[in-house]
């Protein structure tokens, strides 16, 4: 069976290599994954005073659609080693009203990407601790940390390095199994 999940990326640039990445695992063609970018540049911060009766529209499409997916893949770089506010900001939207969280049980991935040598490292583990309070199963292995990730896209943005192109084959593989195993975690405990 074919997974729905949705992508969301950590950066908003148009040019980023976050959404590259994104792009290259949805072309790998993955068995068993249809991925699909949920947008966040356009989420007002998360205020609970706006959280009534008309809650933003951007709120609502962002919550509608991580309600429908089987699962979510972040792909993200790392901001002053954490997790850039935008993908934090989608987070607490989706975490919200009380009670009726989206990420609730919902199977997780993430990748991390840095033109660096670090992978983005601060900005995944960060990301995993706020799945542990979101109760959020994340596939633990392999690990994502893409590094160097300017240097694995040709001219025209398609990924040019074969043992990336085959690492995150074996991390999607994975991903399809992960979610096929816990795809019905139990619901919601706060
Ligand atoms: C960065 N960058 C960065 N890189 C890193 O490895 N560790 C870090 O802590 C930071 N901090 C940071 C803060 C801010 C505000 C910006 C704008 C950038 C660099 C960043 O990861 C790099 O530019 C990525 O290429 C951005 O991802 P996209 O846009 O290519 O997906």
């Amino acid at each position: 069976m074919t997974a729905k999940v949705a992508l969301l990326i950590g950066s908003l640039r148009n040019g980023s290599f976050s959404r590259a990445v994104g792009r290259a695992i949805g072309e790998l063609g993955a068995p068993g994954l249809e991925l699909q970018e949920s947008a966040i540049g356009d989420l007002p911060l998360y205020n609970p005073d706006l959280d009534g009766e008309a809650p933003p529209a951007s709120w609502l499409r962002l919550r509608g659609e991580i309600s429908k997916a089987d699962a979510v893949l972040f792909v993200t770089p790392e901001y002053n080693r954490s997790v850039p506010a935008a993908l934090k900001n989608a987070l607490d939207v989706g975490s919200r009203p009380y009670g009726r969280s989206v990420w609730d049980g919902k199977p997780a991935a993430v990748v991390s990407i840095s033109q660096g040598l670090l992978g983005g490292f601060g900005a995944n583990h960060h990301l995993r601790q706020s799945f542990v309070f979101l109760n959020m199963p994340v596939l633990q292995q392999p690990e994502v940390y893409l590094s160097n990730v300017g240097t694995l896209f040709d001219e025209s943005d398609k990924l040019a390095n074969d043992n990336t192109r085959t690492f995150l084959g074996t991390f999607a593989g994975a991903f399809a199994d992960w979610i096929a195993r816990t795809k019905t975690v139990p619901a919601k405990t706060d």
